[in-house]
């Protein structure tokens, strides 16, 4: 089943959406001659069709009846940051389990989700469902089409904040997916968190209390950085500890794996085996953290996939391990979607650059002044922090004065197109080779 008719395969169902750009109803007949048995869709159209009163109900209710049918656990993730990261990580690891079907990409919403469901087989065993949310009631609604086996609430930040308001309204939409399990289901919560631990008196359903803090019943201690900024921890539980050392890049990977192992622990997995499946996860979606060298010398960290206060600390901490003695960039455009904390939030990542000691700040684009000027109020001076209009702009002024063995940090929304920043400085590299 598929909603691009672009994508249909020979005996496929066509799913006319309603768009903001398109309207997929226009590509009914693209989408029959191209190979669909059948079109579901809205109102009557001219070739074989299945008329429902809103396609995309339908679509959410035909996933949900596929999922009802099969024998899969369903694990759900949410989390105002690490989602697609941790979805993976879980693919990853439970896959030792069984069959697991996990989203593409970032499907994570009440399209994706219900597609991405409709994957399954009688052979699948687990299905991973992202959640996001950008209002209140949307994951109970995608708790509705995959009704969760294991939840797992990573953080509650301050993505979207324009959106909800307040960070206590993100957690309450954030904790739907808590309310949302049986009695014989299991929570998953970040302890170090403490929006999310307090989620557990919303659980109808045991919690597992995972993180660093004591108080975790699945446990992440001696959290180090190596100097690809790579980290390594003991994971313990009541039945022992195993040393995990993760191949992606930051120290906010921990409370990610951490949860994994909390899901994977409750699933039965042994110890010994998360932490071994944990080390050999391998990242899997693209602009996250992507670390790559030029053969100059040059580490590039392509982290251009979205921004937000918190991904932008841990991208920073880990710019500074990772440069370690060397000049350290930090090339940041705006985080999005703050509302009333826009100004603030940027201002503190750009005190936070300085109080970090990031060698060279660049704030790109009209959004991102703030982050110059929060620097600048920190003590930064001369060239240690600079604003440039857009990426265009900053890409002259890399391409200038990067040195051999310096490290950069792209970071920012991908709407801002900072990618086309990483992609360029590492495109040079392939230029000069010979
Ligand atoms: N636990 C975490 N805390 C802070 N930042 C994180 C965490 N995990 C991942 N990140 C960073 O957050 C950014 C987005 O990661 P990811 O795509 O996994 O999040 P997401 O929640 O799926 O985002 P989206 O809402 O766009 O789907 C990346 O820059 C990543 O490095
Ligand atoms: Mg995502």
């Amino acid at each position: 089943m598929v909603v691009d008719s672009r994508q249909v395969v020979p005996g496929g169902l066509f799913v006319a959406l309603p768009g903001e750009r398109v309207d997929g109803h226009d590509y009914a007949r693209a989408a029959v001659e191209a190979g669909a048995t059948a079109v579901l869709t809205g109102r009557e159209l001219d070739v074989a069709c299945l008329v429902v009163d809103d396609p995309q109900t339908a679509l959410g209710r035909l996933a949900r009846a596929v999922v009802d049918r099969l024998d899969v656990t369903v694990v759900a993730v949410t989390g105002s940051s690490g989602k697609t990261t941790t979805k993976d990580m879980l693919a990853a690891v439970l896959s030792r389990l069984g069959p697991v079907v996990a989203p593409q990409g970032s499907f994570n919403n009440e399209v994706g989700l219900p597609l991405t469901a409709l994957t399954c087989d009688e052979s699948t065993q687990l299905l991973v469902s992202e959640m996001g949310a950008r209002g209140r009631g949307h994951i109970a609604y995608l708790c509705e089409i995959t009704p969760p086996d294991v939840s797992v609430v990573l953080n509650v930040g301050s993505a979207h904040l324009g959106e909800f308001g307040s960070r206590a309204a993100i957690g309450a939409a954030k904790a739907e997916i808590v309310r949302a399990l049986r009695p014989d289901g299991r929570a998953v919560l970040n302890a170090d968190d403490p929006v999310v631990a307090e989620m557990a008196e919303d659980s109808p359903a045991p919690v597992t209390m995972v993180g660093e803090s004591a108080s975790a019943d699945v446990r992440a201690c001696d959290v180090r950085l190596d100097q690809g900024g790579r980290a390594s921890f003991r994971l313990s539980d009541a039945t022992g500890q195993a040393d995990v050392t993760l191949l992606a890049v930051g120290e906010h990977q921990v409370a990610n794996a951490v949860s994994v192992a909390g899901v994977a622990r409750h699933l039965g997995m042994p110890l010994p085996d998360v932490a071994a499946a944990l080390s050999a996860a391998e990242p899997a979606s693209r602009w996250r953290m992507e670390v790559r060298e030029r053969s100059d010398g040059v580490l590039v960290i392509n982290d251009a996939y979205n921004a937000n206060p918190e991904s932008v600390r841990a991208a920073l901490k880990a710019l500074v391990g990772i440069a370690g003695g060397r000049t350290s960039w930090a090339v940041l455009g705006e985080m999005r979607e703050l509302g009333e904390a826009t100004l603030t939030e940027h201002d503190a990542i750009g005190r936070l650059a300085v109080r970090l000691n990031v060698s060279r700040l660049v704030a790109v684009g009209e959004g991102a002044r703030a982050v110059h000027l929060g620097a600048a109020h920190e003590g930064s001076w001369g060239r240690e922090s600079a604003w440039v209009p857009d990426g265009d702009a900053a890409l002259a002024m890399l391409r200038d004065e990067v040195r051999a063995g310096d490290v950069v940090l792209v970071k920012g929304s991908r709407l801002v197109g900072l990618e086309a920043v990483a992609a360029a400085l590492l495109a040079e590299d392939e230029e000069d080779a010979p």
